[in-house]
């Protein structure tokens, strides 16, 4: 085949194309489907009593979504979205003035254990995670679909 200038340009507009349509049309597609993990109904065991101290809190994934638990000083578990929902990011377990709290690390967003938003500029609440202990350890499951920004 010989490449003439119609040819090139076809060749081009093919490739571009290929580079600018095909992400796009794959985020689209990813923003339209339901995630495929850390859907409602799901559990997952995510480790032992023991593996979390009082007044600590750590992050674990579940799914693709990063989620921080945090054990309060009564011993209580909470488990929100570790992803702050003023601009993306991550938040911390805090003791402040005798009161647990999730603090966001950038805006200081100011979260209750619930992921309520108490301060700061976020305005939506943390997602909250069902956490409970069971016989086979720490178990955690969503309990509502993620909000979309
Ligand atoms: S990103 Fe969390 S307060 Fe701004």
């Amino acid at each position: 085949m010989t490449w003439t200038r119609r040819i090139f340009l076809k060749e081009s507009l093919a490739g571009w194309i290929a580079l600018v349509i095909g992400p796009t049309a794959y985020g689209l597609i990813r923003r339209v489907l339901p995630p495929e993990s850390g859907s409602v109904g799901r559990t997952s065991i995510i480790g032992k009593v023991d593996e979390f101290q009082v007044k600590t809190s750590k992050v674990v994934y579940f799914g693709r979504e990063k989620v921080i638990i945090g054990r309060s000083r009564n011993g209580s578990f909470h488990a929100v979205s570790a992803v702050c929902t003023h601009l993306g990011c991550f938040v911390k377990f805090e003791e402040e003035n005798d009161q647990d709290a999730f603090v966001c690390n950038c805006h200081n967003s100011k979260f209750d254990l619930e992921g309520v938003n108490l301060s700061g500029p976020a305005v939506a609440p943390l997602r909250q995670y069902k956490i409970e202990v069971v016989e086979a350890g720490v178990e955690l499951s969503a309990i509502s679909e993620p909000e979309a920004f």
